[in-house]
């Protein structure tokens, strides 16, 4: 955060409120999520009059230098570099924005800390949950603020389902069933990316896009103590490049089926799979409860599924919640309840509530122990595949 008044902080003449601080930030990666971040940054202040402060956007590094310079050109951010370390050696930046690969999210987190900068983490936080360990401990060390950018967070159904939870609306947990399909992997003849690969990406669709569904699974339910796994990888080879005849192997997953405990002794079946033909973003759950069921489809991002043992019975049955004005999130994407919101949205709520704790000296959810803690579960059910009781039948 900047000491100094900027323009943009001074109090306005003629009475008018003082104006939120400046922060700057540093984004790290300018491909897929990076992009994602950039928008919800910049479009913050429309969201929210007045944010709870002026995001902005400082520099930008890509390991591209041609991707550095036209993203931090179309993104609008001052300056592009090459490196990284530029980024975190700034003092132009406040908060560090990390939307690399996942094997940099190690080195990058253990510099910014040492530069007592804040950290805004995608996820899986580590390549393992040992890296996670560290990460953690160098951010909570150096005193600053960590979020793990776990954006589902915050899709004001999911966060309006905690909250039911919460209250006691469908009783005790018993059952959490949550998987995220997409059909990202179906073509063989997609070219092997970093995600394909071990060293750079971790795991495969467990790290990638179940470790979403685990942090949902904690945030709704708790933490989780055992875990079993069923893992599968289906395109098992990909071209080296697009068009290329020479074919690399693919070193992770794109098929996981987990059976987990909760500590509360809830029962969780999670899945995530890359090779769902008709899936795009199926991050979907349904919680059976003492008296009650709640059903969530990302797909449908705008309604949540609400069956409630209590109602008459001549009326019972699920009643669909249009998520609006009424509902978390409301004030800073509902100014009517007409229009819907996108995956961009989840990450302005993401940055909306990083930046509010932030200035007001508050601790953040999910924050790096919870991406440690997604990271173990992940990294115990990889361990888990031989959990199996085998069916050895009698012949006819
Ligand atoms: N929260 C979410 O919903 C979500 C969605 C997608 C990706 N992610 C996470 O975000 C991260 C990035 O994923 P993506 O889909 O944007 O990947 P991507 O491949 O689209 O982009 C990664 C970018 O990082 C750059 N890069 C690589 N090495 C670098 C280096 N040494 N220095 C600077 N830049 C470097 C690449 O050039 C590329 O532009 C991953 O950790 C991924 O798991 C999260």
């Amino acid at each position: 955060m900047s000491d100094q008044p900027t323009t943009s902080s001074r109090t306005v003449a003629n009475g008018a409120q003082a104006q939120p601080p400046t922060i700057g930030i540093g984004l790290i990666g300018g491909g897929f999520v990076g992009r994602a971040h950039a928008l919800a940054l910049r479009s913050l202040p429309l969201h929210s009059s007045p944010p709870p402060a002026r995001p902005e956007l400082r520099i930008l590094a890509d390991a591209s230098e041609q991707l550095a310079v036209s993203a931090a050109r179309d993104f609008e951010f001052a300056a592009a570099t090459e490196h990284w370390q530029e980024v975190v050696e700034s003092d132009d930046v406040d908060v560090v924005v990390i939307a690399t690969p996942n094997n940099l999210h190690r080195d990058i987190v253990l510099a910014a800390a040492a530069r007592g900068k804040h950290v805004v983490c995608e996820k899986p936080l580590g390549l393992h949950a040992g890296e996670a360990l560290e990460m953690y401990r160098a951010v909570h060390a150096a005193g600053v603020q960590h979020m793990v950018a776990f954006n589902y967070r915050r899709v004001p159904a999911v966060t309006f389902a905690a909250q039911l939870v919460r209250d006691g609306v469908v009783g005790r947990v018993r059952t959490f069933r949550g998987r995220y399909l997409h059909d990202g992997n179906i073509d063989p003849a997609a070219p092997l990316v970093w995600r394909h690969r071990k060293a750079q990406a971790g795991a495969g669709v467990l790290a990638d896009v179940g470790s979403h569904v685990v942090d949902v699974a904690r945030y709704l339910v708790g933490d989780v103590r055992r875990v079993t796994s069923q893992l599968r990888t289906w395109v098992t080879s990909r071209p080296v490049a697009a068009g290329s005849a020479i074919r690399a192997d693919v070193e992770v997953e794109d098929e996981a089926a987990l059976l987990v405990d909760f500590d509360s002794g809830a029962i969780g079946i999670i899945e995530a799979s890359t090779c769902a033909p008709g899936r795009r973003n199926h991050l979907a759950f349904e919680i059976n409860g003492e008296r009650g069921t709640i059903v969530f489809d990302y797909e449908r991002l705008g309604e949540l599924h609400l069956y409630l043992a209590s109602d008459a019975r001549q009326v019972q049955g699920f009643r669909t919640i249009r998520v609006g004005s009424a509902h978390p999130y409301g004030r800073l994407f509902y100014p009517n309840d007409a229009f819907g919101i996108g995956f961009t949205e989840t990450k302005v709520a993401e940055w909306h509530d990083f930046l509010g704790a932030l200035v007001a000296g508050q601790a953040i959810a999910p924050d790096f122990y919870d991406g440690y803690l997604a990271n173990l579960v992940v990294d115990r059910a990889l361990e888990a595949v031989d959990g199996w009781a085998t069916i050895e039948e009698e012949p006819r």
